[in-house]
């Protein structure tokens, strides 16, 4: 985060999901999952500038709305709500993570709104009380106040910070549409998928772990993770893309493949740039309707 005493320059990244399982539909509509995330070098950017009052957001992108629909105007109203303060905001935003993708560039652009403005205008919030503000903005925005990786449960809102030991290159595929989550939730609930996997071994494994360990000193390895999403078998059966997605990023050599979140991004795990950069260099040419993108995983968040 950048300061001058006029404005304040803050990255946003996008998040993967290296592992989600769904556990069961909840009374008030959402979904109980158990998850596993990591913030990617794919950033928007936003910049904030005091203002005498109101909230004025720009975009640099023609889809988006920039009244109350937007995360970042509603994490200010929420911050200032809170705060009982009468500041205004001119908010800058340049929009890079795809919407409606499954990467988690709405709630990281409201968790980024609640860190910076929570500095600019000096109101001494925790990241527990931002997290607190933050959580009914999206289910992914306390994710992104304790990144850059942890484990989630609740409905998103328990986070344990997690430690990556090993880095790995990621590359990142978008076919160029946008996917309704709840859309994908409510399809899930119609098969009942979610409770297939909810013994998988590995995740009791970790919990177990998490259990026995301090938050916050929870270390995993890359070769630890079992990729899988509960999500995916829903989309695929819808987007048949999403399965060529995965499979022109296996034949480009990813040692892993999962798909995102609710999708309908897709993302290849590779252990060098030598062998992600190429990937993603030959497969730009041949799909040129997907966003393709090579990005490291995060060790420090930007947020
Ligand atoms: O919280 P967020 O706005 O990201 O959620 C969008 C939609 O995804 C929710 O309205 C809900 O239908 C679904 N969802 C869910 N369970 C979650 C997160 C999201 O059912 N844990």
């Amino acid at each position: 985060m950048a300061r001058s005493s006029a404005h304040l320059k803050i990255k946003a990244p996008a998040k993967v999901n290296l592992f989600l399982n769904v556990l069961r539909r909840r009374p008030d509509g959402y979904h109980d999952l158990h998850s596993l995330l990591q913030m990617v070098g794919l950033y928007d950017e936003l910049i904030f500038e005091d203002a005498p009052r109101g909230i004025t957001l720009v975009s640099s992108s023609g889809d988006l709305p920039v009244d109350d629909r937007n995360l970042v105007v509603r994490a200010t109203r929420a911050l200032v709500r809170a705060a009982g303060i009468k500041s205004g905001v001119r908010v800058g935003l340049k929009k890079n993570i795809p919407m409606g993708a499954g990467l988690g560039g709405g709630s990281s652009d409201a968790a980024a709104t609640l860190v910076a403005l929570n500095r600019l205008w000096k109101l001494g919030f925790s990241r527990d009380d931002l997290a607190k503000i933050g959580q009914d903005l999206g289910s992914d925005v306390p994710f992104f106040l304790y990144g850059p990786t942890a484990f989630v449960s609740g409905r998103g809102e328990k986070v344990v910070p997690c430690v990556l030991n090993s880095d790995r290159w990621l590359v990142i595929v978008n076919p160029g549409f946008e996917v309704s989550t709840r859309w994908v939730y409510e399809q899930l609930s119609s098969v009942g998928a979610g409770a297939a996997t909810s013994q998988n071994s590995w995740l009791t494994n970790i919990q177990e772990n998490i259990r026995i360990q301090d938050s916050g000193k929870f270390k995993l390895h890359y070769s630890d993770i079992v990729l899988h999403n509960d999500l995916e078998s829903v989309m695929e059966s819808k987007y048949p893309v999403v399965r060529a997605m995965k499979e022109c990023l296996l034949s480009e050599g990813a040692e892993g493949i999962l798909m995102s979140g609710s999708g309908p991004t897709v993302f290849g795990v590779f252990k060098e740039k030598i062998d992600a950069f190429p990937a993603a260099r030959k497969l730009k040419p041949q799909h040129p309707n997907w966003k393709i993108w090579a990005v490291k995983s995060l060790r420090r968040s930007p947020i």
